[in-house]
């Protein structure tokens, strides 16, 4: 009889082949349990990987384990998926001090404004918690925040004196916590913000807001290239930026434009969303595509980018916005909201794919002391 092995199962487990899932980062302190008795096998593993892939994965290890261990009639797999940290590279520990407790900041931007991208960030926020993670979600349009609409949150945050300085307690619904300037201003005070009075509090989200521990945190960004992107991008070390777009030439050239920012700065994009795809009638089940099609997928293979996926319009997106009820909060709703769901699981792994691009050589040295 085989003995039954932390290496020995180690070893059946790398044999699995899926695409989120990278054998360079299970080391022997992915396993945190293993027990074996007459034939029963109990192992928890921890590895890092986008919530949605693990369970995908466990019936692919347990098959892997029994090919490997015939003896073993009962194989059970508990799998901890883990939301790998963005490894900073710039080395600037003033930067990396801003958000000590979040592993991940997304931006969700475009060229163009009213294309959808609020109404995206929330969804994503809102599906990336519904599966198990911790999100946190900046509204960081401070000239004209609709955060606080689409969640349908009129509450003004708390706010405590720290140490040595003000600290604001964000608001939370639908299983994320939230901040944005539309909480803290009164509704009818014009927002009239000059540039650096908007960035002012943009930093000030970050800095002074208690996120606590966070696996994302997502930012959503007015529209363009301006002030606000230039502030984001200097303060943080940012994990990567969703670029939305429309299928149409006007939102594409605008979108081209966010895209070649955040390459300048270099900030990665992980993938560009489709909104307004195409609208299909309700009473024939005919397709329209009403701005065009194919726009943002093109685009993405253009510019060698990750096509995260298309959102078709359709008035329960407007109307979850309008009623403060993203519309991926209740997948039984509309097919649309699982698009939103799949939409956030590329997302997940494509975070994931690249912060263990990044941190091949650390995991596989902290693997060894076991
Ligand atoms: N797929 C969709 N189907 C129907 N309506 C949509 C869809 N996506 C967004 N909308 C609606 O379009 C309007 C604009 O969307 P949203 O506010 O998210 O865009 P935005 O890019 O954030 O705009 P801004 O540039 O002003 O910040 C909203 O009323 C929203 O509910
Ligand atoms: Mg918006």
């Amino acid at each position: 009889m085989n003995e039954i092995t932390k290496s020995g199962i180690i070893t059946s487990i790398k044999k699995v082949s899926h695409p989120s899932f990278d054998v360079n980062h299970i080391t022997l302190n992915s396993i945190k349990k293993l027990e074996s008795e007459n034939g029963r096998l109990i192992i928890e593993l921890s590895i890092p990987i986008a919530a949605d892939a693990s369970k995908q994965l466990i019936p692919l290890f347990i098959d892997a384990i029994k090919k490997d261990y015939s003896e073993l009639t009962d194989v059970n797999v508990n799998l901890q998926a883990r939301t790998s940290e963005t490894v900073s590279t710039h080395k600037d520990p003033k930067k990396d001090a801003i958000l000590p407790g979040v592993k991940n900041t997304i931006a969700v931007a475009s060229g163009k404004g009213g294309v959808g991208k609020s109404t995206i960030a929330v969804n994503l926020a809102v599906a990336l918690a519904k599966d198990g993670a911790k999100v946190g979600l900046i509204d960081a349009d401070v000239y004209g925040p609709s955060i606080p609409m689409m969640l349908g949150i009129t509450d003004k945050p708390k706010v405590y004196q720290a140490e040595n300085s003000v600290k604001i307690i964000p608001l939370e619904k639908y299983g994320i916590k939230l901040i944005s300037i539309g909480l803290l201003v009164d509704d009818n005070a014009p927002v009239i913000w000059r540039g650096p009075m908007a960035s002012g509090a943009v930093k000030q989200f970050m800095t002074d807001v208690d996120w606590g521990e966070l696996d994302y945190l997502i930012f959503d960004l007015p529209p363009g290239t301006g002030d606000i992107q230039l502030t984001l991008v200097q303060t943080i070390p940012l994990t990567g930026a969703v670029v939305v777009t429309t299928p149409q030439e006007v939102s594409l050239i605008d979108a081209r434009k966010a895209f070649r920012m955040f390459e300048r700065v270099n900030v990665p994009v992980l993938g560009i969303v489709e909104n307004m795809s195409y609208f299909v009638a309700p009473d024939t089940g005919k397709k329209y595509d009403i701005f065009g099609s194919g726009g943002g997928s093109k685009m993405a293979e253009q510019y060698n980018a990750f096509f995260l996926g298309g959102i078709p319009i359709d008035p329960k997106v407007r109307e979850g916005g309008d009623k403060g009820v993203p519309i991926v909060y209740d997948i039984s709703v509309s097919d649309q909201a699982n698009i939103m769901m799949d939409i956030a699981h590329n997302l997940a792994e494509q975070v994931n794919k690249r912060n263990l691009q990044k941190s091949d050589t650390i995991e596989i040295i902290m693997g060894e002391d076991d």
